[in-house]
Order: structure tokens, then sequence, then C-alpha cells
């Protein structure tokens, strides 16, 4: 083992992953690192500039123009501007999976991840932590659970924060999500053959986060 510990979550849309990654990182006093909102800015920022998000060569044209910073409140920022709310509308989740699918933005954006984990005991969550992003983690994660219970708990957490929207939209938006992460040709969503898989559905967060602690634990031989 090196001198950081990297912790890896994957899995896919709304398992539950940055919930279950914050309440880890602030337990193990770890940093958190949100890969998913940094797919997100690029995509707000291509929306906000009248970029097509289907439009390959357009948005890897823009992706060196922008500068993310996620702090350590967990606050996002594009450009200097603030858009910890705009990153989770209806529209942006609707067009990540496309911006994610391109080549050119993911080698720009995994680069700043695989940096990162250099120098930090981390948490990090995303599609391609485990396989791609940081394939020798100490521990590897990979959270699933059902449509409906996913649909299901992103409707409430976005009515919790006032974020608009409908069951049946969010339901439609995780299966193309899902489809979209895990067929695509470079880095897609996958579990890494060495990750343990937690199936959440049943679980509640406590009992998601006792569960991976006792992997953690157990697997850092503490
Ligand atoms: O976790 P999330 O829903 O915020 O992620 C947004 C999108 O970004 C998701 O549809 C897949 C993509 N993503 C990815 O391809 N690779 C990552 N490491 C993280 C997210």
């Amino acid at each position: 083992m090196g001198q950081f510990t990297r912790i890896a979550i994957d899995g896919p849309a709304a398992a539950g992953k940055s919930t279950i990654a914050k309440i880890l990182a602030k337990k193990l006093n770890f940093t958190y690192m949100d890969t998913g909102a940094m797919y997100r800015v690029v995509t707000y920022y291509c929306m906000k500039h009248g970029i097509n998000c289907q439009d390959t060569k357009a948005c890897e044209a823009v992706v060196n123009d922008i500068n993310i910073e996620l702090r350590p409140d967990n606050t996002v920022f594009c450009n200097g501007e603030d858009v910890t709310r705009a990153i989770r509308t209806t529209e942006v989740s609707g067009n990540v999976s496309y911006i994610a699918a391109m080549k050119g933005i993911r080698l720009v954006l995994s680069a700043k991840q695989k940096e990162f984990a250099k120098t930090h005991n981390v948490v990090m969550d995303g599609r391609d932590i485990g396989t791609y992003v940081i394939p020798d983690a100490e521990v590897k994660i990979f959270m699933i659970a059902s449509v409906e219970c996913r649909a299901q708990r992103r409707y409430k957490e976005n009515m919790e924060k006032n974020i608009p929207c409908s069951i049946d939209d969010i339901r439609e938006d995780v299966k193309k999500r899902d489809y979209i992460d895990s067929h695509r040709d470079f880095a897609p969503l996958k579990k890494a053959d060495d990750a343990i898989e937690v199936d959440t559905s049943p679980l509640t967060i406590d009992q998601v986060v006792e569960t991976i602690l006792g992997i953690i634990n157990k697997k850092l031989g503490r």
C-alpha cells in the first residue's frame, strides 16, 4: 500500500453513492470527491453557452475553458459561479450521459481525478473509479439498487431540495443514463473484478454505511 488510502465507490445513477461517500469521508477524515459533479459542470457550461450536448467536437473544444472547483463544503463552482444547485436540474441530468460518453472530456476530467488521488486519502465516487481512475484503489465498492428504489430516492431528495421533477421523468432518466453509461466505448460503467458489490435496496443509509465501513476495516486490516 502507498502513502495514501483510496476508496473507490462506483455504481449506477442514483444508487446513493454520494450520500454514502460523504458520510464515509467524514467518518474516516478523508476528502470526498464527487466525480459525477465534474461531468455535470461541463454539461451545465455547454448548455449555458448554447452548445449542443450531443455535438462531441463542440463540447470537447470547450472543456479546457472550464475551471471546476469542488469545495470542501461540497459546493461546486464553474468558472467562479456557484452551480451547486444548477447542476442537479432535470435538464442537466438528461444531458450529462452524452457529455460523459465523450472521450476527449473523460481524458481531461479523469486526469484531474487521477492526480488528486495521488496526494490525498480520498473517497471518490463515480462510474469508472475502480476500473479506470484508481485501478489500484485499496478498497473498491460497487453499489447497486433496483431502478424503482433509485427513482423513489432521487425523487424524495429533489423534493427536499425544492428541485421540481416528476417520478416518471426520474425513472426514465435513471434507465436512460444506466444504458448510456454502461454502453459507451471508453471507461463505461462496470463493476471492477475485485470490487465488492453492495445492494442498497433493502438497507437504510446507516446500514449501508455500517456495511461499507465493515468492508473497509477488513480490507485495511483494522
Ligand atoms: O453520479 P452522477 O449522477 O452525478 O453522475 C452524472 C453522470 O456522469 C452520470 O450519468 C455518469 C457520468 N459519470 C461518469 O461517466 N463517470 C464518472 N466517474 C462519474 C459520473
